[in-house]
């Protein structure tokens, strides 16, 4: 039977799924509620000097009904006062000692950072965040994004922090910058117990066309957001792959972004993360989803024979390779369902306008089913993306499945141009070069 117990950098929780700091984690009433459905710990919403909110703060992108895609907010920290803050948390930790509760933390001086840390440490955290993600209002005050996006002062800060800490630093980081890994590695120089990413996405949601205002409105003006929930969940499972296979990084990560349910959950364990959080989707759906999320990972665990969530976190980074390194002889063909087919001829646009025109419609004007032209087919998989019955097109291999020869290969056996020039001269060059000596040729 699956044990889904963490210890995650030092801090022991029932299961894997957090509440991630935000709106969900605003009171100790909030966070004992959904410790009582099955959370098995939350991330304060963060603290610091109490900030006043503007209304409205929300903007979203729906898809599918009313279902939230995308989710923009221009929210900033919290507008409690500490103290009440600090009085709810040693609250929720005398009912709830087994559930982890860790401390979001957001002020600006050293003396601030260190006096903060310890007011949370004496109120029973379990753990500390250091939020350095928030892409709006805080990073305009020096704060928040503003600091993930320098691993210097994020090194020096988190440094302060580390000199008077005596329970686990998590370093939350910001998707704002181009290369995550950067201040991963400077949280691990500090010193950081682990690191959480992805907070939002620095956004603008869209605009209002006729009162030429972008969302969310406030009075008649607007700010850049944060994005998050599911359209962000690509680009935070990208991130956690970065951080977990590189080699300088190397501690626990927290994964957030977009997760839903409990095989998003699984996506980003089998990324490298050894717990999650969740924002969105409970603002979205409320705390009732852990159940369903426990059960799921559950399951999921005794179908594969898993008794921890150790045993398969990480479990797809070796699979994750580089381009260069891919298949070239691994080939794939559509083909189609004649029996499920239901003659839309979505598939025939989009191959025949967008890709190859490797799909024919028939002769016979009274059949809609079309068919597959295999020689023009490369096995980009468009056709069975859009196609609206499930299984109705599926991709089946054509190689002989046994040779292998990829992109590296053939730029060192000299037989695949790596220049424009060369290309145009159809000869080859010996050696990939990087982008800057691209550049200089
Ligand atoms: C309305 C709102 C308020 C948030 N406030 C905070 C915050 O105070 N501190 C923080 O670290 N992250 C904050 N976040 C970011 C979330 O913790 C999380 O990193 C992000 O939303 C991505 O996760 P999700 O897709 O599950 O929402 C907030 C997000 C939302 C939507």
């Amino acid at each position: 039977m699956a044990n889904l117990k963490i210890n995650f950098a030092g801090i022991q929780a029932p299961n894997p799924f957090w509440l991630a700091s935000g709106p969900p984690t605003n009171s100790g009433y909030q966070i004992m509620k959904a410790f009582d459905q099955g959370w098995g710990g939350a991330v304060w919403k963060t603290l610091g000097v109490p900030v006043v909110n503007v209304s409205s703060r929300y903007g979203a992108i729906n898809h599918r009904g009313n279902r939230v895609v995308g989710f923009n907010n221009i929210e900033l920290i919290t507008d409690r006062r500490l103290c009440d803050n600090l009085r709810e948390m040693e609250e929720v930790k005398k009912y709830f000692p087994d559930h982890a509760v860790i401390a979001s933390l957001m002020v600006q001086t050293k003396k601030e950072w260190q006096q903060i840390v310890q007011d949370v440490q004496n109120a029973g955290a379990d753990g500390i965040e250091l939020n350095f993600g928030c892409p709006h209002g805080m990073c305009e005050r020096g704060m928040g994004s503003a600091v993930g996006q320098e691993p210097e002062v994020l090194e020096l800060i988190t440094s302060w922090v580390m000199e008077v800490a005596k329970i686990p630093v998590i370093v939350k980081l910001t998707p704002n910058i181009s290369d995550i890994t950067e201040p991963a590695q400077a949280a691990r120089r500090a010193g950081a117990n682990a690191i959480s990413l992805i907070n939002t996405i620095q956004s603008l949601v869209g605009v209002d066309i006729d009162k030429f205002v972008t969302y969310p409105i406030v009075e008649n003006h607007s700010s850049n957001g944060g994005y998050c929930g599911p359209a962000v969940k690509p680009i935070a499972l990208n991130m956690v792959k970065n951080c977990a296979q590189h080699p300088l990084v190397q501690i626990p990560i927290s994964g957030i972004g977009g997760i839903e349910n409990w095989r998003d959950a699984v996506e980003f364990l089998l990324l490298g993360a050894s717990s999650v959080q969740v924002c969105t989707a409970v603002m979205h759906y409320g705390f009732g989803i852990i159940r369903d999320m426990t059960a799921g990972l559950e399951q999921y665990m005794d179908s594969h024979g898993f008794e921890t969530i150790d045993q398969f976190v990480g479990k797809a980074l070796p699979n994750v390779k580089h381009w260069e390194d891919l298949n070239l002889k691994y080939s794939i063909k559509a083909s189609i369902n004649e029996e499920k087919c239901i003659g839309c001829q979505l598939c025939y646009i989009a191959c025949e306008d967008g890709a190859h025109q490797a799909i024919d419609l028939n002769d016979d004007k009274n059949n809609r089913i079309p068919k597959i032209n295999e020689e023009n087919c490369v096995g980009c998989n468009l056709c069975s993306l859009i196609c609206p019955v499930e299984d109705c097109i599926t991709m089946v291999r054509k190689d002989d499945g046994n040779e292998h020869l990829t992109w590296r290969q053939r730029t060192e056996a000299n037989d695949v141009p790596t220049t424009f020039d060369d290309a145009l001269a159809g000869g080859n060059s010996h050696t990939v070069p990087t982008p800057l000596e691209a550049l200089k040729r």
